[in-house]
């Protein structure tokens, strides 16, 4: 959640520098950033984002028939909600490993291609929903591309 201090800050600023805006929308903004449930980026090493960058990687080795397993390499960006439990949303790169997905290897095990004909780095968005105290989630959106 943004820090109500700065959403004043923000709506000062609009209020004195442009003269057509209203006060009503400035109060609009204001209410959206104190309510719970307001996206807040998070450390891209937070545990929680590792976990649902696993949690991506796992939804795209079930969603693909490739014959090896890929894994999350590297995220960039992490976005945090509150949504009865966490919503993540990550800017994640997976990358194909050299364990085969018929084995069922543990995906900590597996190392990153590095034959150059079989190495591949996707670009991912994905949303990650996690009710902690029901240890569930859900992969909601994923795009790679
Ligand atoms: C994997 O895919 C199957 C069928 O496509 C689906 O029923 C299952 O829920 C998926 N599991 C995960 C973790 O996404
Ligand atoms: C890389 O993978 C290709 C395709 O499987 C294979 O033909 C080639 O021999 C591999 N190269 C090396 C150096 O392992």
């Amino acid at each position: 959640m943004l820090p109500a201090w700065a959403l004043l800050a923000f709506c000062s600023f609009v209020l004195s520098t442009t003269r057509d805006v209203s006060p009503g929308i400035c109060f609009q903004t204001f209410n959206l950033g104190v309510k719970p449930g307001f996206p807040k980026t998070i450390e891209t090493n937070n545990p929680g984002v590792l976990k649902a960058a696993r949690h991506s990687a796992e939804r795209f080795n079930n969603c693909t028939n490739d014959i090896f397993l890929y894994k999350e390499s590297h995220v960039s960006r992490a976005l945090v909600q509150i949504v009865k439990g966490l919503k993540y949303m990550l800017d994640v790169k997976i990358g194909r490993t050299t364990c085969k997905k018929t084995k069922h290897p543990s995906l900590d095990n597996c190392d990153f291609q590095t034959n150059y004909t079989l190495k591949q780095i996707l670009s991912c968005y994905s949303e990650v929903w996690v009710i902690p105290w029901l240890q569930r989630f859900e992969v909601s959106v994923l795009h790679c591309h």
